[in-house]
């Protein structure tokens, strides 16, 4: 089969002689990480995995057994609209960039190297947990998510080889070559270099860092760079699922934990208490704040005039799309006190869009708070204060108790063990870490699914092994 076949694509790939010869190059190098990088000890088993085909809403995925290695990975943007306009920015209302504008095309490929470099990250990061899996429908869940980061990953790189010539192909290739907590050589992003080694690390992850990625894409969806919206636009079809598995993951745990609570002490259950629940919660939520970006931010009011980078649903919910007037108030810290600043709002669009994603992240909680009173329970989960735990922006270097009050370096560090997972907390929950294959069965500190996947109930053989 000619290898553009293998490739489901809508960007006329078989016609694209340049981008053929880029791709030639860097698929078998995508390969090669894929199995040195992708999940460990699984590549040759069969697992039910949804493809994407096509872009048609009612019909763009195919769900089917495949080897991971032989993944269709596609290329897919979403159809272009005649007369696309920019929607925000210093050229509200010009026609949209088809080209990268030359003036904004440094700052357009940190944009796209950026959001790149989190997809291959995450897939390792999560390289080992299929080991522990509770069940075959997490199993397959986890490669769901994976081999779709992978599609990201060419999602970002057919916008680097096609649109930005040399120095995109060079970038296309250092995606492949950096690696998640790797000293070395880094990823761009810190939570990407966090271990992510068990599964109640991996809910956290996929509800609260694959979450910062639904609003990155949703800016980048508004963008005026064409190629860049369309490819967002996509993506974030997938996206939702990954953050399914987070948000429905962490309910499951957190109905178990309840109803092991009415039954005795969580812990001689083998069940993940709910303070260290909280703990992880507080941890994966501060890191992912930090992915907005700082709150008074440059960069940010240069991506919003250029048209670049737009604020969550631009088109939709805002009606001034040029904001050059209005102003934000936020937080600062000033002479060791919490003072208010004014900012133009412009500056302000990282802190807007992480505003946007705590009111989406405080849905999740009201969801595990349910499971929490559905049994029956009292106790609640939160989110902690943005400003909790921060090391990037405003209040990094500043230390903050779980309610955002400025504590001393020294309290912090006498209290950090109340609000994040401590070394025996991650011992406690790997020692509870063993894997379940047999179909239909299911680890003891979590609750089985609702449902399964595709109408399929959750005793069916989701992964082959
Ligand atoms: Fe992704
Ligand atoms: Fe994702």
């Amino acid at each position: 089969m000619n290898l553009y076949d293998r490739i489901p694509n809508n960007v006329n790939l078989s016609e694209d002689k340049k981008l053929q010869r880029a791709l030639e190059k860097w698929l078998p190098n995508y390969l090669d990480w894929w199995r040195e990088m992708g999940p460990d000890g699984f590549q040759e088993k069969d697992v039910y995995l949804r493809t994407a085909i096509s872009v048609e809403p009612d019909g763009w995925a195919n769900f089917d057994f495949v080897k991971m290695p032989d993944y269709r990975w596609g290329i897919f943007l979403k159809p272009a609209e005649p007369d696309a306009k920019i929607g925000f920015g210093d050229n509200y209302g010009e026609a949209a960039y088809q080209e990268v504008p030359g003036e904004f095309r440094n700052s357009l490929r940190r944009i796209i190297v950026t959001q790149g470099d989190t997809e291959p990250a995450s897939v390792e990061q999560q390289r080992e947990l299929g080991k522990t899996c509770p069940s075959l429908y997490d199993l397959r869940n986890l490669f769901q998510v994976n081999v779709e980061e992978g599609r990201h990953l060419w999602a970002m790189v057919y916008l680097l080889q096609r649109y930005f010539g040399r120095d995109g192909r060079d970038e296309a290739d250092a995606l492949l070559e950096r690696r998640s907590g790797n000293p070395d050589k880094p990823r761009i992003l810190e939570a990407f270099n966090q271990p992510c080694d068990d599964w109640l690390n991996f809910f956290c992850f996929t509800m609260f860092t694959d979450r910062d990625g639904k609003y990155q894409l949703s800016a980048l969806a508004e963008s005026g760079f064409e190629p860049l919206a369309r490819t967002c636009q996509f993506m974030l079809t997938e996206e939702a699922h990954h953050m399914f598995v987070g948000d429905t993951g962490l309910n499951r745990v957190v109905k178990r934990t309840a109803q092991l609570m009415k039954e005795g002490d969580v812990r001689d259950l083998g069940g993940i208490p709910l303070d260290i629940i909280q703990k992880h919660i507080n941890f994966w939520f501060s890191y992912s704040l930090d992915l907005f970006g700082g709150e008074i931010s440059s960069n940010s009011a240069d991506f919003f005039a250029a048209g670049l980078k737009g604020r969550y649903k631009e088109r939709e919910q805002y009606e001034d799309h040029i904001v050059a007037e209005q102003n934000f108030t936020m937080k600062v810290v000033e002479d060791g006190q919490l003072k208010d600043r004014e900012v133009a709002m412009r500056n302000a669009l990282n802190e807007v869009l992480r505003t946007e994603y705590i009111r989406d992240c405080e849905k999740g909680l009201a969801r595990w708070n349910k499971a929490l009173a559905d049994e029956g329970m009292s106790e609640r989960l939160f989110l902690p204060n943005s400003r909790f735990h921060r090391h990037l922006g405003e209040y990094a270097g500043h230390h903050f108790d779980i309610e955002g009050n400025l504590i001393s370096a020294g309290e912090f560090e006498q209290r950090q063990a109340e609000w994040l997972p401590t070394m025996a907390d991650r011992e406690y929950v790997r020692s509870l870490m063993h894997p379940v294959v047999e179909p239909g069965k299911i680890a003891n500190w979590i609750a089985p699914p609702a449902t399964g996947i595709k109408g399929k109930p959750f005793e069916f053989e989701y992964v082959r092994l």
